[in-house]
């Protein structure tokens, strides 16, 4: 029955990248260098414990400067996929597969190189200004998400990260040049990627370096309560410029379940879940859970809330839930720990080469979960399936992306009969990228490949896989083609 699911007739269908992953053009105009520039290229990695090892986390001022200085190591994320030269070609395919919107992230770097300048660099500026002109010429809706990954390195060497309220003027100030230049073009806007993952994501999305704390749990809650505040001046100010701009708190989904029905196990989930909710819980609901101060006072952790902090959360509350999807994860109570990183198999379900399951069904239930909390509109801002794709013959045969897709956007549909205000689908990267993990250009997701190794070797060439012409036809029937 292909008409089995209906999507809301102005449903956003479009896809997400981030700057730092496709940009390249480092040292290009003025950029200045970003945590994602020192993301070296390691063939011997494992690809399963990869982030096990919480390698993001485990950076100090000696193993940035030697990343800095080196002149032999490959460093992906220098080079993307050539975006700041292709963007038009690239944005091009993305019409031709009928998108209406298009999630990209702008490059700190590129509008304030150290991060703490009173003025912004205008060849930055330039740049977006093209960029976000090209995109509502094709016909897409532009979702700007304002830092992902990208924290110019000044700001941790010389201010510690986003730890120091400094930080707070710093991203403010970049925040409000962004919606002054863009606020009447650009509705849908992000401030931060992932907040969640803070204990995977320390270095890039926090900015702290290991040398430069002493109790890293608090540093790293004390750094979300900043994000939390920037979030909040950003929505006041916004609200002050233009009413229609809305702002969105963005999530890592982490659905845990339970290994067992055994009471212990559904506990130990609900408290694993919930210390993940809590990143949307204040920014949403505009105030702390009592769950996460109780965690506070239980792990020496001491956290700056100043009465005036609680004031601006709870008048400033933010508009969408945008959140990423990959995969579910589970959970054994005898076995694991608190720490994110900290997971069991799940005999049900298989996965790709790096481990990550796949899980429509716990897509559904996330979406389900999120709306019962929130009762916000809900963007499903990234969802892919990673895979070394096969090039043969000027093509890719992915039948396994589109039968991981089809079976996600069939959650989507499944969330919408059930009344969800679900406005928005924007799979992972539509064009190949690098990957934020492991800094492989092997792990691809999009619908069209680009001839680049993980070394960066190849013309950069775009071509065309099966899914691109799947999507197309998915987005001509809005939904009922799958
Ligand atoms: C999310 C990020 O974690 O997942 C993206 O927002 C990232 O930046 C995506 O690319 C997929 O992760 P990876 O490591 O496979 O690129």
């Amino acid at each position: 029955n292909s008409n089995k699911f209906t999507f809301p007739k102005d449903f956003l269908w479009g896809g997400a990248t981030a700057a730092c992953q496709t940009e390249g053009a480092y040292d290009v105009d003025g950029r200045g260098l970003s945590t994602s520039d020192i993301h070296k290229f390691d063939p011997s990695l494992d690809r399963k414990k990869y982030r096990s090892k919480l390698v993001e986390n485990e950076h100090t001022t000696a193993t940035l400067e030697r990343a800095v200085a080196d002149k032999t190591g490959y460093y992906p994320k220098r080079h993307g996929n050539e975006f700041y030269y292709r963007y038009k070609e690239d944005i091009a395919l993305m019409k031709e597969m009928g998108f209406n919107s298009f999630r990209f992230s702008i490059a700190w770097p590129r509008v304030f190189p150290n991060g703490d300048e009173l003025e912004p660099n205008e060849k930055g500026l330039e740049f977006y200004d093209k960029v976000i002109a090209e995109v509502i010429n094709a016909g897409m809706e532009p979702i700007v998400t304002m830092f992902h990954y990208d924290i110019p390195l000044h700001l941790l060497t010389e201010y510690g990260g986003f730890r120091n309220p400094k930080l707070i003027e710093f991203m403010t100030r970049y925040g409000k040049i962004l919606l002054d230049r863009y606020g009447d073009k650009v509705k849908y806007w992000i401030p931060f990627n992932q907040t969640n993952l803070i204990q995977y994501c320390s270095f890039k999305s926090l900015g702290i370096l290991r040398d430069k704390t002493d109790n890293l749990a608090e540093d790293q809650y004390q750094a979300i309560h900043h994000q939390f505040i920037i979030n909040a001046k950003l929505k006041e100010y916004a609200k002050s410029l233009n009413p229609e701009i809305q702002i969105g708190i963005m999530l890592a989904d982490c659905t845990y379940y339970p290994r067992t029905c055994k009471p212990e196990d559904i506990v130990f989930a609900m408290k694993r879940i919930r210390m993940q909710y809590f990143y949307a819980d204040v920014p949403l609901r505009g105030e702390y859970p009592g769950h996460m101060l109780r965690y506070f006072k239980e792990n020496n952790i001491n956290i700056k809330i100043s009465e005036e902090d609680k004031v601006l959360l709870r008048e400033n509350t933010l508009d969408f839930l945008a959140f990423s999807y990959y995969y579910s994860r589970t959970l054994d109570s005898e076995k694991n720990t608190m720490d994110p990183a900290s997971i069991s198999e799940n005999p049900y379900l298989t996965g790709n080469a790096w481990g990550w399951t796949i899980d429509p069904l716990g897509f559904y239930n996330a979406i389900s979960q999120y709306w019962d909390r929130y009762q916000k509109p809900i963007m499903v801002a990234e969802n892919g399936f990673g895979y070394e794709d096969v090039f043969e013959d000027g093509t890719v045969h992915d039948d396994y992306r589109i039968d991981y897709l089809k079976h996600h956007i069939q959650a989507i549909g499944e969330a919408v009969k059930d009344g969800v205000d679900i406005f928005a689908y924007l799979p992972w990267s539509p064009i190949d990228a690098v990957s934020s993990g492991t800094a492989e250009m092997s792990k691809r997701y999009g619908f069209v490949y680009v001839d680049f190794d993980d070394f960066g070797k190849g013309t950069g060439d775009r071509f065309k896989k099966d899914s691109f012409y799947w999507y197309q036809k998915v987005i001509a029937t809005n939904g009922a083609g799958l």
